[in-house]
């Protein structure tokens, strides 16, 4: 039997009928016939999974339905990973290196470079900007304190929930260092703008829970902003993910177990120009060519996932959706 240890206890997380379950289920993902599709499995979660298993295993009863969920989405992941291998296709490894990547400008829609100083501090608009493949959106925020003075965002070390492994966020950029760029793909599964956005300080407070527009960010979101010690968020309204601007998209609350990938940003202080240059986090193109999730993103380029940007990406402010 395998085991793992947490705080204080000492669990069982594999019985061998688990063991033989899981040992058919990694057969069955890596034959061709039978290949599990990443994709899938991002776009719709455990869904996927469990009608996979059903097809491809056999059925799925409430206990299996358990283990499971617990394999993807609890800290069982992290030690089984480790032990099977073919499991990595559920667990996306984590990029800390930036080569690779394409240098691109972020240019208005005219196609005119972005002014880092003009960027306003603290905006409740979803502004975004596609990097490295088209289709895949990313905030871009300038993040002040509580009264709307730009707050200079160190580096910081940068956990994963699911694994336990972490990584390095740079920090901000620009004049104050308060500007960030972050995936606007929850880790949880996967929405995007406008459900998932930025909470800028003033809309972090208890009327939020009662208004009336958005009305989705929970009392769990606001607790953890306060011990956090944040005035803003990035809350994801479908199931209530929570991710701290200020420390690397970090987790706050669940139920996603991965922070928000980061994208590296580059700023030229004799233009005042903004450069997209790498990312830094758990994969965010889980789709190599060979279907297994990969940090090398010059084989994500070339996937069919989507295109590259390119040496220029358009920042489009999408929305506000905030009532004022
Ligand atoms: S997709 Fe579930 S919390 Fe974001």
């Amino acid at each position: 039997m395998i085991r793992f240890k947490s705080d204080k206890e000492d669990k069982p997380i594999l019985d061998y009928s688990n063991l033989t379950f899981i040992r058919k289920l990694t057969r069955k993902m890596r034959d061709p016939k039978t290949k599990f599709d990443t994709k899938e499995f991002i776009n719709r979660g455990e869904d996927y999974l469990f009608n996979y298993t059903n097809k491809n295993v056999g059925s799925v009863d409430e206990k299996r339905r358990k283990f499971l969920k617990s394999l993807i989405f609890g800290i069982a992941a992290a030690a089984v990973v480790g032990v099977i291998p073919g499991l990595k296709v559920l667990v996306p490894p984590t990029v800390t290196v930036t080569s690779g990547f394409p240098k691109s400008l972020l240019v208005d829609s005219s196609g005119n470079p972005i002014k880092a100083s003009q960027i306003p501090v603290n905006s409740p608009f979803i502004v975004i900007f596609e990097y490295p493949m088209t289709g895949e959106p990313n905030f871009l925020i300038n993040l002040g304190d509580s009264s709307g003075k730009p707050v200079e965002i160190p580096s910081t070390i940068v956990e994963v929930p699911q694994t336990g492994k972490t990584y390095t966020f740079p920090g901000g950029v620009g004049p104050n260092k308060s500007i960030v760029a972050y995936s606007a793909i929850c880790q949880h599964l996967g929405c995007t703008p406008p459900y998932i956005h930025f909470y800028p300080p003033q809309y972090v407070g208890p009327s939020q829970l009662t208004a009336s527009e958005p009305d989705q960010l929970t009392a769990a979101a606001l607790l953890a902003a306060k011990q956090a010690k944040v005035p803003a968020l990035i809350h994801c309204d479908c199931h209530g993910s929570t991710y701290d601007p200020y420390h690397g998209g970090s987790v706050l609350t669940g139920p996603t177990v991965r922070p928000l990938p980061a994208v590296v940003l580059e700023w030229d202080s004799s233009t005042d120009y903004l450069y997209a240059i790498g990312a830094v986090g758990v994969a965010a193109y889980p789709n190599g060519s060979n279907g297994v999730p990969t940090n090398n993103p010059n084989e994500d380029l070339s996937s069919s996932f989507g295109s590259p940007v390119g040496d220029k990406t358009t920042v489009q402010e999408t929305e506000n959706p905030f009532s004022s």
